[in-house]
């Protein structure tokens, strides 16, 4: 398994870093035998799987139910898990209760907190705790209304500046990366040359040192709206529905199963079988 000490060390070496979020078994199964070394139990599990609107409701028991099923598929994969809106912002001793409940109800390695300056604070008490803090900051869609929407962040010189800063600040405290979210590339790449530890971009360009999608993004089954940002690697929304209709219509055409998807009895089973309902016995 990956560990914070390899991604510091695959920054200074110049390696980017894929990372993916993922929300199940079979899933973060495939993606860690496809050799992804982090995964991201996302509250973006709020929209993609879970049917909400945004990540807002999202609850501590839906990221722990999902963060365990993550742990289950990837077992040696180091896997990351969103502390879900007003897990960590009410107070600092809840943030500890609720992070130490991530990782020791779910096996997970780290968890990720939104937001900069404010979670200063929070980070200190989480890592002199002894628990791997991500960072998060630009787009926090954890407060998207606050920002005025789902909106790129950091696009004038002043929220330019006070990104790089916050970016500081929650390295100083303790964060061993950082995911930079719809955030102009320029400004990304400031970042990434200021900090040592490493960004993980998604929307923020090609210069941070490693990049996230949803998992439902990249396999095409956003189901909507796709950000500029995504790059589909498959169509599976396209393969799923055509998969569906041919059975539907194998079924309705009564084309299955067939013989061979069907269990049969043993000649002396159905010899007995027959028998036993009062019908003369094969030859
Ligand atoms: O919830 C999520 O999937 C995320 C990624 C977009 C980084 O926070």
């Amino acid at each position: 398994m990956a560990s914070i000490h390899d991604f510091r060390t695959w920054k200074k070496e110049g390696r980017a870093i894929p990372c993916l979020t993922a929300y199940d078994a079979p899933t973060a199964r495939l993606l860690a035998e496809a050799g992804i070394p982090l995964l991201l139990v996302g509250d973006s599990v709020g929209n993609t799987v879970l049917g909400y609107r945004d990540t807002v409701p999202v609850t501590m028991d839906e990221m722990l139910h999902h963060a365990r099923a993550v742990r289950r598929g990837a077992p040696d994969t180091f896997v990351v898990v969103d502390m879900p809106f007003l897990s960590y912002q009410v107070s600092d001793e809840e943030a500890v209760a609720n992070a130490g409940r991530i990782l020791k109800e779910s096996g997970a390695d780290a968890v990720k907190i939104e937001g900069g300056r404010p979670r200063v604070p929070t980070v200190e008490r989480l890592v002199s705790a002894g628990i791997p803090v991500m960072g998060h900051l630009g787009l926090t869609p954890q407060s998207a209304t606050l920002l005025g929407g789902f909106k790129v962040q950091g696009k004038n010189a002043k929220s330019a500046e006070a990104l790089i800063e916050e970016a500081k600040a929650l390295e100083e405290a303790g964060v061993f990366a950082l995911v930079l979210e719809c955030v102009p590339a320029e400004v990304a790449v400031e970042v990434t040359r200021a900090l040592k530890i490493p960004t993980i971009g998604i929307g923020a360009g090609a210069g941070c040192d490693g990049q996230i999608l949803v998992v439902n993004d990249l396999l095409g089954m956003e189901g909507g709206y796709r950000a500029r940002f995504v790059r589909r690697y498959a169509s599976l929304d396209e393969i799923i529905t055509a998969a569906v209709v041919r059975y539907s219509e194998d079924v309705r055409d009564r084309r299955f199963p067939n013989d061979e998807e069907s269990f049969h009895l043993s000649d002396k089973q159905r010899d007995e079988f027959e028998r036993k309902r009062g019908r003369p016995e094969t030859a």
